[in-house]
């Protein structure tokens, strides 16, 4: 099963990637915290990434592809993977494509979760996450069990950076640009699912289950 995950900054995907590779197992590929280890461990990739993240701004298309098609060569890849948020530009999907074509395999599903601009702001401003394993709470509609604790190890809750206000508009005027080319790309190969992401969690995952059920039988 090789997924792809899109939505605007806010929209879920990293929430629901968690979900989606705990029940079927493959592996969850997200370019940002690809980037946010980079930058933490001083390498060059982070270098080049931190200036764009930092102002909220996207990364160039070079230097994503170049980390994507690095990891989907890894082997466990061979058995499907779940993209979060990449591709986000006409070019990074072309680019995709002709990886994979590499590769003779295609994407199954690119899940499309929509949620009304207007809620993604308040999500972004009061996440929370877990510096160790990447979870993603929300002060509000997802709080963690003990207060400021990861609930799967227990390590301190942060903030992210591009998440202060003054950053969040930028990202989500950023990624608006982006989104309605990528949208037509992937309405025009027939492989979109769209996703009403304005619910609980929990029944978002169920319909994005719905569709992965659907398709592995
Ligand atoms: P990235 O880390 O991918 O950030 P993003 O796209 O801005 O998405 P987020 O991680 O902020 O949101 P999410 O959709 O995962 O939401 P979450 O599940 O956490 O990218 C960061 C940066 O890296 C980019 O700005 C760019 O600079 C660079 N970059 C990355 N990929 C790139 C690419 N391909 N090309 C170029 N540059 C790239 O949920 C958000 C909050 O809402 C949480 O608090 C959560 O608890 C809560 N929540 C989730 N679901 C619900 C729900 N159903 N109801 C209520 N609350 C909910
Ligand atoms: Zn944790």
């Amino acid at each position: 099963m090789n997924l792809i995950l899109m939505g605007l900054p806010g929209a879920g995907k990293g929430t629901q990637a968690d979900k989606i590779v705990d029940k079927y197992k493959i592996p969850h590929i997200s370019t940002g915290d690809m980037f946010r280890a980079a930058i933490k461990n001083g390498t060059e990739l982070g270098l080049k990434a931190k200036a764009f993240m930092d102002e909220g701004s996207l990364v160039p298309d070079e230097v994503t592809i170049g980390i994507v098609r690095e990891r989907l060569s890894k082997e466990d890849c061979n058995n499907g993977f779940l993209l979060d948020g990449f591709p986000r530009t006409v070019a990074q999907a072309t680019a995709l494509d002709e990886m994979l074509n590499g590769l003779g395999r295609q994407i199954n599903h690119v899940l499309y979760i929509k949620v009304p601009q207007e809620d993604l702001f308040k999500r972004l401003t009061g996440r929370w996450i877990c510096p160790t394993c990447g979870s993603s709470y929300h002060e509000i509609y997802n709080p963690p069990k003990v207060q400021g604790k990861c609930d799967k190890d227990g390590s301190e809750l942060i903030q992210r950076d591009d998440d202060k206000p003054e950053t969040v508009g930028k990202r989500l005027e950023v990624n608006l640009e982006q989104v309605k080319p990528l949208v037509n790309f992937y309405e025009s190969k027939g492989n979109l699912r769209n996703l009403d992401g304005n619910k609980e969690i929990n029944e978002v995952f169920e319909d994005i289950d719905e569709v992965l059920i659907g398709s592995n039988q």
